[in-house]
């Protein structure tokens, strides 16, 4: 037997048949609800149950835990009864398929001490149709994926960027960093993720990035830029010192070009000579922004960074609604590992 989901505020309703979780029902039938990792860790697709009941098959809820009373996550829930569910629902990446495409690394360039800047050729007429806030997976010889972040906008679309922060022991970075030449060819999957701007809204923005973190808020700013949004925009970016600020110039070059457009690095290991703020992004945001009930708010980084960022900020009045995040997992040389797009 199916049973109905009505969607608050999209309006939408779908049928989930037996056995099928809410957030393959959605998809199946064009129903844009959010998703990162579809298998119950990222808590990307987390939403709130209105009315009626569920259970999960499988019963790992792990991303649950922490969350608001009445939070499930769609990707492994399945109905027991007609539900209606509260989520934010994705207007327009459902519309874009991701391909398995070649690429080309057409350049390579290390951003600081540890960060490799990527940028991707694909073949000759192919363009990829992606929104800003996207990642990529490379697939592997050997079939396994390693997820980064897009870090241009897409209607600067002639090479893919990326920003790859070496992992110590991790092999496809140390590989990217020691020893993969350019005009190498890849494979990549693309676009995937639904982290991308709510370009309808009318409130203001803030971006929380954490490392490279960054890469998605990057694409996503320049984005707004190119759009025209005139909204205001603070762009919060944390790292331990000064010299994991990678391309600071860009976001430097944006407060001073941009109206509306506030940067504000903060060094949770500051230099002796850092006259910035100081301490984890999340507190230097709480600090000000007390209430943060009108704004839209998106959080990229380690997963650690972004879960501290969701309580702080709804801490201070924010709800899912209005919080966006690429937090998501993936797995590092076979052992699994967290970390954040393109950490
Ligand atoms: S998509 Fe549901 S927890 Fe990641």
């Amino acid at each position: 037997m199916s049973f109905k989901v009505c969607t608050e505020p999209g309006n939408h309703a779908f049928a989930v048949e037996p056995g099928e979780t809410i957030l393959a029902a959605a998809l199946r039938q064009g129903i844009g609800l959010p998703y990162g990792c579809r298998n119950g860790q990222c808590g990307a697709c987390a939403a709130i149950l209105m009315a009626g009941d569920l259970a999960y098959p499988e019963g790992k809820t792990e991303a649950l835990e922490g969350r608001p009373a009445g939070t499930c996550l769609p990707c492994l829930a399945v109905p027991l009864s007609d539900l209606t569910l509260r989520v934010p629902e994705v207007r327009s990446a459902t519309q874009v398929e991701a391909r398995l495409l070649p690429c080309r690394l057409e350049r390579k360039a290390q951003l600081n001490h540890d960060v490799m800047g990527l940028w991707l050729k694909l073949p000759e007429g192919q363009r990829l149709q992606f929104f800003a806030g996207q990642y990529l997976d490379f697939i592997l010889a050997d079939g396994r994926k390693r997820a980064f972040s897009i870090a241009n906008a897409p209607h600067d679309d002639d090479l893919i960027e990326l920003h790859v922060r070496h992992v110590p022991g991790g092999a496809f970075t140390e590989h990217v960093f020691h020893g993969l030449a350019e005009k190498t060819i890849l494979r990549i999957q693309a676009p995937l993720g639904t982290f991308m701007l709510d370009e309808e809204s009318q409130r203001d923005m803030l971006f929380v990035g954490g490392g490279t973190g960054f890469a998605p808020l990057k694409g996503m700013i320049e984005h707004a830029m190119h759009r025209d949004i005139r909204r205001p925009m603070h762009l919060y970016w944390g790292a331990r010192s000064r010299r994991d600020l990678y391309l600071p110039e860009l976001p430097e070059r944006w407060a001073r070009d941009w109206p509306g457009f506030t940067y504000t690095p903060v060094l949770s290991e500051p230099d002796p000579d850092w006259t910035g703020r100081t301490g984890f992004v999340h507190e230097a945001l709480g600090a000000d922004y007390p209430d943060l009930r009108g704004f839209d708010i998106y959080l990229s980084g380690p997963p650690v960074m972004v879960e501290a960022g969701r309580m702080a900020c709804e801490a201070r009045g924010a709800t899912m609604d209005h919080m966006f995040s690429d937090a998501f997992t993936y797995a590092r040389d076979g052992k699994p590992a967290t970390a954040a797009a393109g950490a």
